[in-house]
Protein backbone atom coordinates (compact mmCIF):
# COMPACT_ATOMS: atom_id res chain seq x y z
CA UNK A 1 0.00 0.00 0.00
CA UNK A 2 1.17 3.57 -0.69
CA UNK A 3 1.45 5.87 1.81
CA UNK A 4 1.18 10.08 1.42
CA UNK A 5 1.74 12.39 3.61
CA UNK A 6 0.64 16.11 4.42
CA UNK A 7 2.98 18.01 6.70
CA UNK A 8 2.42 21.53 8.48
CA UNK A 9 1.96 22.94 11.68
CA UNK A 10 -0.88 23.61 12.94
CA UNK A 11 -2.06 20.64 11.03
CA UNK A 12 -5.49 19.89 12.64
CA UNK A 13 -7.60 21.81 10.28
CA UNK A 14 -6.14 20.19 6.79
CA UNK A 15 -8.46 18.06 5.13
CA UNK A 16 -5.86 16.88 2.02
CA UNK A 17 -6.56 13.28 4.17
CA UNK A 18 -10.15 12.99 3.65
CA UNK A 19 -9.77 14.32 -0.06
CA UNK A 20 -7.12 12.02 -1.23
CA UNK A 21 -8.49 9.37 0.47
CA UNK A 22 -11.68 9.45 -1.26
CA UNK A 23 -10.57 10.12 -4.66
CA UNK A 24 -8.25 6.93 -3.93
CA UNK A 25 -10.98 4.70 -2.87
CA UNK A 26 -13.07 6.22 -6.00
CA UNK A 27 -10.13 4.93 -8.21
CA UNK A 28 -9.40 1.98 -6.54
CA UNK A 29 -6.07 2.94 -5.87
CA UNK A 30 -4.25 0.87 -2.82
CA UNK A 31 -3.12 3.53 -0.81
CA UNK A 32 -3.71 5.77 2.48
CA UNK A 33 -3.13 9.59 2.84
CA UNK A 34 -2.77 10.90 6.58
CA UNK A 35 -2.07 14.39 8.22
CA UNK A 36 1.23 15.16 10.37
CA UNK A 37 2.43 18.02 12.37
CA UNK A 38 5.80 18.55 12.34
CA UNK A 39 8.49 21.00 13.37
CA UNK A 40 11.36 22.08 11.29
CA UNK A 41 14.64 19.87 12.44
CA UNK A 42 11.40 16.82 11.63
CA UNK A 43 11.96 17.72 7.99
CA UNK A 44 14.94 16.27 6.71
CA UNK A 45 13.82 12.39 8.46
CA UNK A 46 10.43 12.98 6.69
CA UNK A 47 12.12 13.39 3.26
CA UNK A 48 14.37 10.91 3.59
CA UNK A 49 11.52 8.63 3.73
CA UNK A 50 10.34 9.65 0.23
CA UNK A 51 13.62 9.05 -1.17
CA UNK A 52 13.56 5.20 0.43
CA UNK A 53 10.28 5.30 -0.89
CA UNK A 54 8.52 4.39 2.44
CA UNK A 55 6.43 7.17 1.67
CA UNK A 56 5.25 7.86 -2.13
CA UNK A 57 4.08 11.74 -2.29
CA UNK A 58 4.05 14.81 0.59
CA UNK A 59 1.84 18.09 0.22
CA UNK A 60 3.29 20.74 2.36
CA UNK A 61 1.38 23.30 3.90
CA UNK A 62 2.31 26.49 6.31
CA UNK A 63 4.32 27.04 7.35
CA UNK A 64 6.92 24.49 5.87
CA UNK A 65 6.27 25.68 2.18
CA UNK A 66 9.66 27.49 1.42
CA UNK A 67 11.59 26.06 4.31
CA UNK A 68 11.41 22.47 2.72
CA UNK A 69 13.33 23.56 -0.80
CA UNK A 70 16.99 23.08 0.14
CA UNK A 71 15.79 19.32 1.33
CA UNK A 72 14.80 19.01 -2.59
CA UNK A 73 17.13 18.00 -5.74
CA UNK A 74 15.28 19.53 -7.93
CA UNK A 75 12.82 22.12 -8.35
CA UNK A 76 9.84 22.60 -11.14
CA UNK A 77 9.83 25.93 -13.00
CA UNK A 78 6.91 27.18 -11.01
CA UNK A 79 7.79 26.01 -7.78
CA UNK A 80 11.25 28.19 -8.32
CA UNK A 81 9.29 31.02 -9.98
CA UNK A 82 6.94 31.34 -6.76
CA UNK A 83 10.18 29.75 -4.44
CA UNK A 84 6.99 27.65 -2.64
CA UNK A 85 6.65 23.98 -2.90
CA UNK A 86 3.42 22.51 -1.49
CA UNK A 87 4.17 18.83 -3.20
CA UNK A 88 6.96 16.55 -3.55
CA UNK A 89 7.46 13.18 -5.69
CA UNK A 90 10.27 11.18 -6.66
CA UNK A 91 11.17 11.07 -10.31
CA UNK A 92 14.15 9.73 -11.79
CA UNK A 93 15.33 9.22 -8.48
CA UNK A 94 15.41 12.69 -7.70
CA UNK A 95 13.13 13.90 -5.30
CA UNK A 96 10.79 16.94 -7.20
CA UNK A 97 9.44 20.10 -5.68
CA UNK A 98 6.15 21.39 -7.12
CA UNK A 99 4.08 23.66 -6.61
CA UNK A 100 0.01 23.65 -7.82
CA UNK A 101 -1.05 26.33 -5.43
CA UNK A 102 -0.12 29.03 -8.14
CA UNK A 103 -3.24 27.15 -10.72
CA UNK A 104 -5.43 26.18 -7.53
CA UNK A 105 -5.93 29.97 -7.32
CA UNK A 106 -6.26 30.42 -10.82
CA UNK A 107 -8.87 27.77 -11.61
CA UNK A 108 -11.13 28.44 -8.38
CA UNK A 109 -10.87 32.04 -9.78
CA UNK A 110 -12.36 30.86 -12.86
CA UNK A 111 -14.87 28.19 -10.69
CA UNK A 112 -17.17 31.50 -9.45
CA UNK A 113 -16.82 33.31 -12.61
CA UNK A 114 -15.81 35.79 -11.12
CA UNK A 115 -14.54 38.64 -13.76
CA UNK A 116 -11.12 39.27 -12.23
CA UNK A 117 -10.11 41.45 -15.20
CA UNK A 118 -8.77 45.10 -14.13
CA UNK A 119 -9.71 44.67 -10.66
CA UNK A 120 -7.77 46.03 -7.81
CA UNK A 121 -6.80 43.37 -5.42
CA UNK A 122 -6.02 43.65 -1.81
CA UNK A 123 -3.56 40.95 -0.29
CA UNK A 124 -3.54 40.57 3.31
CA UNK A 125 -0.18 38.75 4.69
CA UNK A 126 3.03 38.24 2.89
CA UNK A 127 3.58 34.05 4.22
CA UNK A 128 4.13 31.07 2.35
CA UNK A 129 1.18 31.35 -0.16
CA UNK A 130 1.33 34.64 -1.63
CA UNK A 131 3.89 34.47 -4.25
CA UNK A 132 1.71 31.81 -6.14
CA UNK A 133 -1.80 34.19 -5.51
CA UNK A 134 0.79 36.90 -7.22
CA UNK A 135 1.65 34.42 -10.00
CA UNK A 136 -1.62 33.52 -10.45
CA UNK A 137 -2.82 37.40 -10.36
CA UNK A 138 -0.16 38.36 -12.74
CA UNK A 139 -1.72 35.66 -15.71
CA UNK A 140 -5.17 37.02 -14.78
CA UNK A 141 -4.76 40.81 -15.48
CA UNK A 142 -5.55 42.29 -12.96
CA UNK A 143 -5.82 46.27 -12.42
CA UNK A 144 -3.38 46.70 -9.50
CA UNK A 145 -2.00 44.41 -6.16
CA UNK A 146 -1.49 46.49 -2.84
CA UNK A 147 -0.24 44.15 -0.17
CA UNK A 148 -0.06 44.82 3.69
CA UNK A 149 1.25 42.39 5.64
CA UNK A 150 2.01 42.69 9.92
CA UNK A 151 5.62 42.59 9.12
CA UNK A 152 6.53 45.16 7.06
CA UNK A 153 10.11 43.65 6.04
CA UNK A 154 8.65 40.84 4.66
CA UNK A 155 5.91 43.21 2.24
CA UNK A 156 9.43 44.75 1.03
CA UNK A 157 10.94 41.42 0.78
CA UNK A 158 8.08 40.42 -2.02
CA UNK A 159 8.31 44.08 -3.67
CA UNK A 160 11.95 43.39 -4.15
CA UNK A 161 10.76 40.28 -6.37
CA UNK A 162 7.17 41.54 -7.57
CA UNK A 163 7.84 45.29 -8.25
CA UNK A 164 4.75 46.01 -9.28
CA UNK A 165 3.28 45.65 -5.77
CA UNK A 166 2.09 48.58 -3.83
CA UNK A 167 2.64 48.22 -0.24
CA UNK A 168 1.09 49.68 2.89
CA UNK A 169 0.74 49.77 6.31
CA UNK A 170 -0.96 46.93 8.82
CA UNK A 171 -4.17 48.10 9.39
CA UNK A 172 -4.64 50.69 6.58
CA UNK A 173 -7.44 49.70 4.24
CA UNK A 174 -6.82 50.71 0.42
CA UNK A 175 -9.31 51.17 -2.37
CA UNK A 176 -9.54 47.89 -3.80
CA UNK A 177 -12.48 45.49 -5.51
CA UNK A 178 -10.89 42.83 -3.99
CA UNK A 179 -9.27 41.36 -1.31
CA UNK A 180 -7.45 38.05 -0.18
CA UNK A 181 -6.51 36.91 3.40
CA UNK A 182 -3.85 35.34 3.10
CA UNK A 183 -2.71 35.15 6.47
CA UNK A 184 -3.26 32.30 9.08
CA UNK A 185 -5.28 34.56 10.75
CA UNK A 186 -9.32 33.06 11.29
CA UNK A 187 -7.72 29.50 11.84
CA UNK A 188 -8.42 30.39 15.24
CA UNK A 189 -12.15 31.49 15.83
CA UNK A 190 -10.96 34.85 17.70
CA UNK A 191 -8.62 36.18 15.60
CA UNK A 192 -9.35 39.46 14.00
CA UNK A 193 -8.32 40.96 10.50
CA UNK A 194 -7.83 45.17 10.90
CA UNK A 195 -10.30 46.06 8.30
CA UNK A 196 -12.63 48.97 8.24
CA UNK A 197 -15.80 46.95 7.29
CA UNK A 198 -17.99 50.42 6.83
CA UNK A 199 -15.47 52.26 4.81
CA UNK A 200 -16.88 50.69 1.49
CA UNK A 201 -19.44 52.18 -1.05
CA UNK A 202 -20.00 49.05 -3.20
CA UNK A 203 -20.01 45.45 -3.00
CA UNK A 204 -16.62 43.72 -2.94
CA UNK A 205 -15.38 40.56 -2.85
CA UNK A 206 -14.03 38.85 0.28
CA UNK A 207 -11.88 36.21 -0.50
CA UNK A 208 -10.02 34.16 2.22
CA UNK A 209 -7.37 31.19 1.42
CA UNK A 210 -8.65 29.45 4.76
CA UNK A 211 -11.44 27.21 3.83
CA UNK A 212 -11.80 25.60 7.32
CA UNK A 213 -13.24 27.13 9.51
CA UNK A 214 -15.75 27.76 6.52
CA UNK A 215 -16.70 30.78 7.26
CA UNK A 216 -14.05 32.97 9.23
CA UNK A 217 -14.18 36.24 10.91
CA UNK A 218 -13.12 37.98 8.31
CA UNK A 219 -15.86 36.41 5.77
CA UNK A 220 -18.28 36.42 8.34
CA UNK A 221 -18.06 40.28 9.19
CA UNK A 222 -17.82 40.67 5.76
CA UNK A 223 -21.45 38.42 4.42
CA UNK A 224 -22.80 40.82 7.58
CA UNK A 225 -22.07 44.19 5.55
CA UNK A 226 -23.37 42.64 2.26
CA UNK A 227 -20.28 41.99 0.48
CA UNK A 228 -19.67 38.93 -1.75
CA UNK A 229 -17.59 36.17 0.13
CA UNK A 230 -15.68 32.70 -0.46
CA UNK A 231 -13.40 30.85 1.45
CA UNK A 232 -10.10 28.60 -0.09
CA UNK A 233 -12.49 25.40 -0.67
CA UNK A 234 -12.41 25.64 -3.97
CA UNK A 235 -8.46 26.32 -4.36
CA UNK A 236 -7.63 23.38 -1.71
CA UNK A 237 -9.61 21.13 -4.12
CA UNK A 238 -7.84 21.82 -7.07
CA UNK A 239 -4.34 22.28 -5.93
CA UNK A 240 -4.88 18.46 -4.41
CA UNK A 241 -6.79 17.67 -8.15
CA UNK A 242 -3.36 18.30 -9.25
CA UNK A 243 -1.53 16.57 -6.85
CA UNK A 244 -3.49 13.84 -6.93
CA UNK A 245 -2.97 13.36 -11.08
CA UNK A 246 0.44 14.04 -10.56
CA UNK A 247 1.38 10.99 -8.22
CA UNK A 248 -1.38 8.59 -9.96
CA UNK A 249 -1.48 9.41 -13.25
CA UNK A 250 -5.48 8.95 -12.62
CA UNK A 251 -7.65 12.62 -13.20
CA UNK A 252 -10.32 12.60 -10.54
CA UNK A 253 -13.10 14.01 -10.71
CA UNK A 254 -14.57 17.25 -8.63
CA UNK A 255 -18.33 16.62 -8.54
CA UNK A 256 -21.11 18.12 -5.98
CA UNK A 257 -20.42 14.60 -4.06
CA UNK A 258 -16.53 15.95 -3.58
CA UNK A 259 -17.37 19.76 -2.88
CA UNK A 260 -20.00 18.41 -0.35
CA UNK A 261 -17.63 16.15 1.52
CA UNK A 262 -15.38 18.82 2.37
CA UNK A 263 -18.56 20.66 3.90
CA UNK A 264 -18.94 18.16 6.70
P1 LIG B 1 5.51 32.12 7.26
O1 LIG B 1 5.57 33.11 8.38
O2 LIG B 1 6.43 30.98 7.39
O3 LIG B 1 5.50 32.71 5.91
P2 LIG B 1 2.79 31.54 6.75
O4 LIG B 1 1.83 30.78 7.59
O5 LIG B 1 2.96 31.19 5.35
O6 LIG B 1 4.12 31.43 7.52
O7 LIG B 1 2.41 33.09 6.85
C1 LIG B 1 1.74 33.55 7.91
C2 LIG B 1 1.13 34.89 7.52
O8 LIG B 1 0.13 35.20 8.49
C3 LIG B 1 2.14 36.02 7.56
O9 LIG B 1 1.75 37.03 6.66
C4 LIG B 1 2.00 36.50 9.01
O10 LIG B 1 2.41 37.82 9.25
P3 LIG B 1 3.90 38.12 9.73
O11 LIG B 1 4.74 38.08 8.50
O12 LIG B 1 3.83 39.46 10.36
O13 LIG B 1 4.27 37.03 10.70
C5 LIG B 1 0.51 36.40 9.17
N1 LIG B 1 0.13 36.31 10.59
C6 LIG B 1 0.16 35.20 11.37
N2 LIG B 1 -0.28 35.49 12.60
C7 LIG B 1 -0.61 36.82 12.60
C8 LIG B 1 -1.13 37.71 13.57
N3 LIG B 1 -1.41 37.32 14.83
N4 LIG B 1 -1.35 39.00 13.20
C9 LIG B 1 -1.08 39.42 11.96
N5 LIG B 1 -0.58 38.61 10.98
C10 LIG B 1 -0.35 37.33 11.30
Amino acid sequence: MKKYLVIGNPIEHSLSPKLHNFWMKKNKIDGIYTKQKINENEINKIISEIKNESISGINITVPFKKIVIPFLDKLTPIADKAQSVNMIFKENNKLVGHNTDVEGFELAIKHFGYDIKNKKVFIIGAGGVVPSIILALRKMNIAKIILSNRTKKKSLELKSTYNELEIIDWGDTPDFDIVINATSLGLNQNDIIPIDYKNFKDQKLFYDVIYNPKITNFLNKAKQEGHLIENGKMMFIYQAHQSFTLWHKKMPQIDEETIRLLEQ
